[in-house]
């Protein structure tokens, strides 16, 4: 099984991942996975947070000579912003820890902090927020750096791009290579492959900033390459579009998924949303009239691109801090404000990517298996005759 789970505070020492289940030999590179937790970190829009870090994995299992042994896999990265938070957020109650803490006691709507303060029995969101941040996604693409590694080694890619920032839309369909050029850009406003609308969002973004705002967006991820018949029809919970869909909305922010044109096909008529079957008796493979779909009917991968769309809501925390009360004093109070993101949206595609490489990755090895990549390349060619010889 291709487990994973993290750990880590925001402004804590450090984030911590460790991943199981990857067989022995996938070939990884540490570059490419810091090149990921750089890409998590752009877009116009970001707070003063980015400019602190610079994200970087130490991989200190499981990876040995620059591939996997099959040992579970653990990954830390360091906050450099701990240097700020050493006496803030000690482990050890020292002495005086009291007097040095940055409580934070008008919790901000749209946030973890009021539920979790209750549920947690705190008087402080503090201990909340600290978790619930975003920054935990970090340790989530240096996993999801590991599953696009396998999926690498099988020719599946999976690439996203910024379909909406605000009201401002990409309305046209996207080619792949333009998904490749995006995702090897070295500079990034906001993820858009039309330059001309990325435009038009850069002012969307601006207009926030002027005026104490936040905007949300959405994103698309694209992954081609797969075989047909990852996940299945046969329960609930192997259903691939629903782990999909979990996975992206367990992102921060994220309120709504879609699979391929779920939005406009519901606007629609069946004529005019399903994708058709035809044969090219030459090539001997079945071929579809479209991709409304989004790669998956029944809940199982049909060999077309995957297309997975991710909606955030505006950021939460505001320059200009909407109504809150105050945890101690109970009286109407502005809710507190940190240093914030104002758009995340080309983030959030980053963030998704490895998201949809992780549910790809485990439904991957759930039906080819194998310790070794050697094994587990034989279990999927084998697969793949069959599906020829259908
Ligand atoms: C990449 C990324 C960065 C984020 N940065 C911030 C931020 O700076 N300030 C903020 O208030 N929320 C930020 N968020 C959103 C919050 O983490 C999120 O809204 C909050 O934890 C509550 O969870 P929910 O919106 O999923 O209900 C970010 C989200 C993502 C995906």
């Amino acid at each position: 099984m291709f487990r994973f789970e993290t750990a880590g505070e925001s402004h804590g020492e450090c984030l911590v991942a460790t991943l199981t289940g990857l067989p022995a030999g996938i070939p990884i590179s540490l570059q490419a996975v810091n090149r990921e937790l750089w890409r998590r970190q752009q877009g116009y829009g970001r707070g003063g947070r980015m400019k602190i870090e610079t994200d970087r994995a130490e991989i200190v299992a499981g990876v040995r000579h620059s591939k996997t042994i099959g040992s579970p896999i653990a990954i830390v990265i360091h906050n450099q912003d701990w240097a700020n938070w050493t006496e803030i957020l000690p482990v050890e109650d020292l002495d005086g820890a009291e007097d040095r803490r940055k409580p934070v006691t008008r919790p901000r709507p749209g946030h973890a902090d009021l539920a979790g303060a209750i549920k947690y029995n705190f008087h402080d969101a503090r201990y909340i927020l600290e978790r619930a941040s975003a920054r935990e996604t970090t340790a989530r693409v240096a996993i999801g750096a590991m599953a696009k590694a396998l999926l690498g080694e099988f020719g599946i890619c999976v690439l996203s791009h910024v379909v909406a920032v605000g009201s401002e839309r990409l309305d046209r369909a996207v080619e792949w290579e333009e998904l490749v050029a995006l995702s090897r850009r070295d500079e990034v406003l906001l993820g858009c492959v039309d330059r001309v609308v990325e435009a038009r969002m850069k002012a969307v973004v601006d207009e926030a900033f002027r005026t104490g705002d936040t905007v949300g967006g959405v994103f698309e991820v694209v992954a081609r390459g797969l075989p047909i018949g990852l996940g299945s029809h046969v329960t609930w919970d192997s259903r691939l579009d629903g782990r999909l869909a979990q996975a992206i909305v367990s992102m921060q922010a994220v309120k709504g998924v879609e699979v391929g044109y779920a939005a406009e096909g519901a606007a629609s008529f069946g004529s005019k949303v399903q994708d058709t079957i035809h044969y090219d008796r030459e090539g001997r493979r079945f071929r579809r009239g479209a991709n409304r779909a989004g790669g998956l009917e029944g809940g199982i991968t049909n060999g077309q691109d995957l297309v997975v769309r991710g909606m955030l809501k505006p950021i939460s925390t505001l320059r200009r801090p909407l109504e809150s009360v105050d945890l101690e004093t109970r009286e109407p109070a502005l809710a507190a404000y940190e240093r914030s993101d104002v758009c995340v949206v080309p983030a959030a595609g980053v963030i998704g990517e490895a998201m949809v490489a992780i549910v790809l990755a485990q439904a991957f090895l759930e039906k080819f298996g194998g310790d070794a990549l050697a094994e587990t390349r034989r279990n999927y060619e084998s697969y793949l005759e069959q599906v020829k010889n259908f």
